[in-house]
Parts: C-alpha cells; sequence; structure tokens
C-alpha cells in the first residue's frame, strides 16, 4: 500500500503530550515517539538499523507478518532478508507439532547473533504466543527474547517496540485472551505490488476438534462490508489486480453483523470494483458452501476457477468426530453441484492421515473421495496432536509405523490425480499473471492460471504483475511450460 498518506499525520503528532487513547492514533504518537528512539540509537552505531519478520504459518499469519513490516518501515527500520538483523520478528505458528518445534530450533541461532550485536532485539508473536505452555516456557529459558505478543495485538507493534527500544534489559510480554476491536487504517508493506490478501473476517467458530485455530485466534469477526470494499478500491488505486480474501470459514463470513450479509453477496459487491481482474479466496469449508455462491461464481469470469475445500477424511464416522458437519456422501455432492455449474474448476484439498481411531476401512473411504473427486492438488497432513483440543484427550492414537504407511498410499494417489487433472489444460489458451522471474533460468518468467496452476514461459522481468495469455505447451506434473501469444 502507499504509505505515504501516513507521514503527514505521523510526523504531526505532539509528543510533549500523552499518548492518544483512541486507536489508530495512539500506535501513530507510539510510531513517531519509536522513530525518534531509533534515529538516537542509529546516530551512535553509525548506521542505519534493519529489520526481518519470518513467517511460519498460513496465509492470515502471512498477512499478519506484512502489517507488522509496514509499522516497522514506517518506525524507520530497513528491511533485510537476513535474521542476522537489529530486529527479527518470528510469527509463529502451531496448527502442527512441526510448525512450532521449528521455532525453538532456530531461536538458538538467533541467540548467537544477539550475542555478537549489542542492538539486536528479538520478538516473537502469532499463534504459539497464545499458548500459555510456550510463554511459561520462553519466561523459563529463553530470557534473550525482547517482546513476546500474541495474534490479538499486531496492531499494538509501534507502542510495543517503544518499550522495547526504550528498556532493552525486559522482557516485554502483551498477550490478550480475546479481542471484540480491529485497528485498521495501519501502514502495510505488501510483498508483491499486484496481488494482495485481504482478510474478510478473523478467528474461528468451528471448533473442528482436532484444531487448535479457534483458541490461538478465537471467535468469528467479520468486518464491515464497506471496509472490505473500500481496502479493495484503494488496492487497485495502487496497482493490485489479484486479491485473495482470508478468513478461516469464508463461508460463514457476514452472519455475526449488525446488517448480516451472505459471503456470495460480498464476493458480487467485490466482482464490481473496477480494475480488479481476479478474485481468490479462502478457506471454504464444505458444510457452509451454499448453492448461492456457486451462482455468483459461475456468473462472474473474475472469480478464479478454483476452490479450496478442504476434505480432512473421506469417512463419515470420522467427519463426524472432528465435528466437520458434513458427511462422504454430502461432500461429493458438493463436488457434483460445483462441477456441474464450472466445468473447468481447480478443486483443492487438505486431508489428514492418522486422526484418532481412523481404521484402515475409514482410510479406504478417504481414498475413495480423492479418486472420485480428482483433486488438482492436495496438502496432506500427518495427523498433529495439539493439547487442549478434544482430539488430544482421546486415547485410541494411531501408531506411527501404521500412520507412515498410510501417508505413503495417500501421497501417492493425491499425486497420480493431480498429475492427471492438471495436464487436461495441455494444448489451450490461458491468462497468466505473471509473478516473478523464473528462479531457476533467468530467460523464463513464471505466474498463475485463474485456477492457481503455475505456468513458466520465455520472458522478460517487464511482464511481471502483468496478465498475459499463454499457450500451454508441456505439462510437467503439477505445473505448465508455455509461450506468449
Ligand atoms: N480453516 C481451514 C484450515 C486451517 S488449518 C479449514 O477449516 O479448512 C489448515 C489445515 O491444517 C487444515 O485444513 C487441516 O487439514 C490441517 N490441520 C489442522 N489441525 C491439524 C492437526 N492437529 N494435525 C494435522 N493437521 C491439522
Ligand atoms: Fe480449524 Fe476447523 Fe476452524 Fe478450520 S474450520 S480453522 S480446521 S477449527
Ligand atoms: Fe498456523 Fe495460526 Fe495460521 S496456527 S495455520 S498461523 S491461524
Amino acid at each position: 500500500m502507499n504509505n505515504q498518506k501516513y507521514d503527514a499525520i505521523i510526523s504531526g503528532m505532539d509528543l510533549q503530550k500523552p499518548a492518544p487513547e483512541n486507536e489508530p492514533f495512539r500506535q501513530f504518537y507510539f510510531i513517531e515517539r519509536a522513530r525518534q528512539n531509533l534515529q538516537k540509537i542509529s546516530a551512535s552505531a553509525g548506521r542505519k538499523l534493519t529489520f526481518c519478520v519470518v513467517t511460519f504459518g498460513c496465509q492470515m499469519n502471512a498477512r499478519d507478518s506484512e502489517k507488522l513490516r509496514g509499522i516497522l518501515e514506517e518506525i524507520g527500520y530497513v528491511q533485510s532478508d537476513s535474521e542476522d538483523s537489529d530486529l527479527v520478528i518470528y510469527n509463529t505458528c502451531t496448527v502442527r507439532e512441526n510448525a512450532n518445534t521449528k521455532v525453538y530450533g532456530r531461536l538458538g541461532k538467533l541467540h548467537s547473533y544477539k550475542k555478537k550485536n549489542p542492538h539486536m532485539m528479538i520478538g516473537l508473536c502469532g499463534c504459539m504466543m497464545q499458548e500459555e505452555h510456550v510463554v511459561q516456557k520462553l519466561k523459563e529459558s529463553c530470557r534473550f527474547v525482547n517482546l513476546i505478543f500474541g495474534t490479538f495485538n499486531i496492531y499494538k507493534l509501534a507502542e510495543l517496540i517503544c518499550g522495547a527500544l526504550e528498556h532493552p534489559d525486559r522482557m516485554i510480554i502483551d498477550i490478550q485472551q480475546s479481542s471484540d476491536r480491529m485497528v485498521e487504517q495501519l501502514p502495510v508493506d505488501r510483498k508483491y505490488t499486484f496481488k494482495s490478501g485481504v482478510n474478510i473476517m478473523y478467528g474461528c467458530n468451528n471448533f473442528c476438534s482436532y484444531c487448535i485455530v479457534p483458541y490461538v485466534r478465537g471467535r468469528e469477526k467479520s468486518r464491515e462490508p464497506e471496509d472490505i470494499i473500500q481496502e479493495i478500491r484503494d488496492l487497485t488505486a495502487d496497482g493490485v489486480r489479484e486479491v485473495m480474501l482470508l478468513g478461516q470459514n469464508v463461508n460463514s463470513y457476514g452472519k455475526n453483523l449488525r446488517h448480516p450479509i451472505s459471503f456470495a453477496e460480498l464476493l458480487e459487491q467485490i466482482a464490481q470494483i473496477p480494475g480488479l481482474d481476479r478474485i481468490r479466496f479462502m478457506t471454504s469449508h464444505p458444510k457452509d458452501l451454499s448453492d448461492e455462491l456457486i451462482n455468483v461464481m459461475a456468473k462472474y469470469p473474475k472469480i478464479c476457477r478454483h476452490l479450496h475445500l478442504p476434505l480432512q477424511s473421506g469417512s463419515t464416522r470420522i467427519l463426524r468426530d472432528m465435528n466437520r458437519h458434513y458427511t462422504k456422501e454430502s461432500y461429493l455432492a458438493l463436488v457434483d453441484r460445483i462441477r456441474a455449474a464450472i466445468p473447468d474448476i481447480s478443486l483443492t484439498t487438505d486431508i489428514i492421515v492418522g486422526y484418532p481411531g481412523e481404521t484402515e476401512e475409514d482410510f479406504q473411504e478417504t481414498l475413495d473421495v480423492v479418486r472420485r473427486v480428482r483433486y488438482d492438488s492436495a496438502f496432506t497432513f500427518i495427523y498433529s496432536k495439539r493439547s487442549g483440543t478434544p482430539a488430544a484427550r482421546m486415547d485410541n492414537q494411531v501408531p506411527e509405523d501404521v500412520i507412515k504407511d498410510r501417508f505413503g498410499r495417500l501421497l501417492a494417489l493425491v499425486q497420480e490425480t493431480g498429475r492427471e487433472q492438471t495436464a487436461r489444460f495441455l494444448g489451450q489458451d490461458k491468462d497468466v499473471l505473471v509473478e516473478q522471474v523464473n528462479e531457476q533460468d533467468a530467460d523464463l518468467v513464471t505466474g498463475r492460471m485463474d485456477n492457481n496452476i503455475v505456468v513458466h514461459f520465455r520472458g522478460n522481468p517487464d511482464l511481471i504483475g502483468q496478465i498475459v495469455p499463454v499457450h500451454l505447451d508441456e505439462c510437467h506434473g503439477f505445473y505448465y511450460m508455455g509461450h506468449a501469444l
């Protein structure tokens, strides 16, 4: 986003007065105060201070990181890719144990950098910090961490950084258990100039039995449609052509607003915004996916031909236990309705293997759904026990070797059907939004079709951010090689 509009308000903040109570002005005040603190430190160090924000989680986590970066740049830090920076913030995820372990593993390395750099500060935020036992452990064994905050107060970053700069010897911890407020209108540093995530709702009310997200992200809260539309208008004015609407369950958007509105209605309004070429969204919970939404998708070609529709399991018995509120049959019927209305749609999914009590028969049901639906691709996960969730209390955990064997079989099937599905566009002409120079070959550029499939073709970097018609020459499993028309 164009952050210049913030400069005048921020530098106009009077630091002689106490900090304002109302947001976002309170944060503007602390940005200015942090700026002045940082300038002094920079002057004594004889160089500009750098920062690095590392994202460990999902698209929502990534969007939060863009908000953190926007505030830090406004304070005057210079962005760097290196974790050997003057300020490193880990934006953590705790959806599975391995996301969690990774953070502890990398903290040791940060500590060694910090011992060599007297200006270095370390911050931890995100979903993992909402877990009491994590913060307890950090308090006991990672005293070198300067700042710990959670998922409900990232907007307060400037205030927290100010505290950390003014008290470098303290460990500042600010975790809220929940929040009804949504503080917006703060600077954001977008990773891409031409596409952007847009939060339409926060939190989750579904309490799937295995999942920790509702505990660390709180109850579902939808943003007002006018605010979302205005944000997207501003983004398009700033050159954005594709938006990804973000929520844990976008299909239940708007139900709790003062003037309730459905997700399909919101999409239809967004589809009218001039200058916007592509609209994506995630994630769709199958239980709430309405026919109204299918119709709106079919009506507006701007809405991308892609649906991420997490299955989790193909066994109705396991789905009931998972608290998913759909059955194998109702899921398959939904897929049929979607394909009847939008025949060329790409479907992708998430599947968990080894949920407590999963039998070979249950697993066969999952394989059966994969064979029938023929996903373009699927994320497959080994069940991970998350403390505090109902599934963690179940004593019929599946043995590790059985899970590994099932996981291997599922992966093989998903790859086989994915390859076949992806190849169905071979020889066609498709629009590709160019995202970057190809990582292996600088003569190529890489982009995505509207169904999210990756295409590489010969082209120069000027094409980045443009939608280019491309002929699809070769399919290599999950991506295409093509040539511009
Ligand atoms: N809100 C989204 C999913 C968010 S989490 C939805 O409902 O679809 C992303 C994925 O992580 C989930 O779809 C699920 O497949 C996986 N996941 C969540 N908790 C997990 C756990 N405890 N073990 C393994 N995978 C898990
Ligand atoms: Fe987790 Fe279920 Fe909410 Fe998705 S819908 S975030 S899987 S509880
Ligand atoms: Fe992870 Fe939090 Fe997203 S737990 S998956 S970063 S909502």
